[in-house]
């Protein structure tokens, strides 16, 4: 299988669950309590400039946007955007969603101030590599925000993938906080510090230990 055969996999696999991703996503039940996580983490004296790597219906962008943060999305399923559109449509939010992968996507080096990367990096055969992409399209000291969890803890979470498609993706049991926290370091980011303390419940049904992370863009790296 080919790194462009995982990434092909992965995104039949999304554009397949897309029509029902929304009835069990977190930010669809509670969007109230993942816009305060975000605005905390997000730490902003303002409106800035947000991108959200990995979209999907786009529980991130939408939230940003509805904080009055200007958002672009990206996502590699069409399938998931099309989910994500028609709910920033109803919402009446402006996002600008691009179709394109992770590591393709037409985003303009130092031209964003925030990047979330929400339940993502556990998907991706180089996560790394989407670190790389944030870390890039930053502005110097800008600001990156990874949410993610460790799913193999419960039953529910656990991915179908096929076990060739599983076999590439390092992170297919799901992330703790310090394998994101060495990513991010690893990465050149630097103050890395955790939020998920503000979820008063936890986020996830099956009690899957998820964190919220930010980390700043070291300069001169
Ligand atoms: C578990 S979903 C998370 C979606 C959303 N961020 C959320 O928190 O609900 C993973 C998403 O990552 C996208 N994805 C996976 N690999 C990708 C890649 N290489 N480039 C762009 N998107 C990718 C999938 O299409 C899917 O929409």
């Amino acid at each position: 299988m080919s790194a462009s055969e995982v990434t092909k996999g992965v995104t039949a696999y999304w554009d397949a669950r897309a029509p029902h991703f929304n009835c069990a996503a977190s930010h669809v039940r509670a969007p109230d309590v993942w816009k305060e996580v975000l605005s905390a983490a997000f730490a902003s004296d303002g409106p800035k400039d947000v991108v959200d790597l990995g979209t999907g219906t786009g529980a991130c962008a939408l939230a940003a946007a509805a904080l009055g943060h200007r958002v672009r999305a990206c996502d590699g399923s069409a399938e998931m955007l099309g989910v994500a559109g028609e709910a920033a449509r109803k919402a009446g939010l402006d996002v600008q969603f691009i179709r394109a992968f992770i590591a393709e996507a037409p985003l303009e080096p130092a031209s964003t101030d925030i990047v979330t990367i929400r339940n993502v990096l556990w998907t991706l055969e180089r996560p790394a590599e989407a670190l790389e992409v944030a870390r890039r399209i930053l502005r110097p000291g800008g600001r990156v925000v990874v949410l993610d969890g460790l799913w193999s803890a419960a039953p529910e979470h656990r991915s179908d993938y096929t076990a060739e498609l599983a076999r590439r993706l390092p992170f297919h049991a799901g992330l703790t906080e310090a394998d994101a926290q060495h990513l991010l370091e690893n990465a050149g980011f630097i103050q890395v510090t955790a939020w998920q303390h503000l979820f008063s419940s936890p986020p996830y049904p099956g009690g899957v230990p998820a964190f919220v992370l930010s980390a700043i863009a070291a300069t001169g790296g």
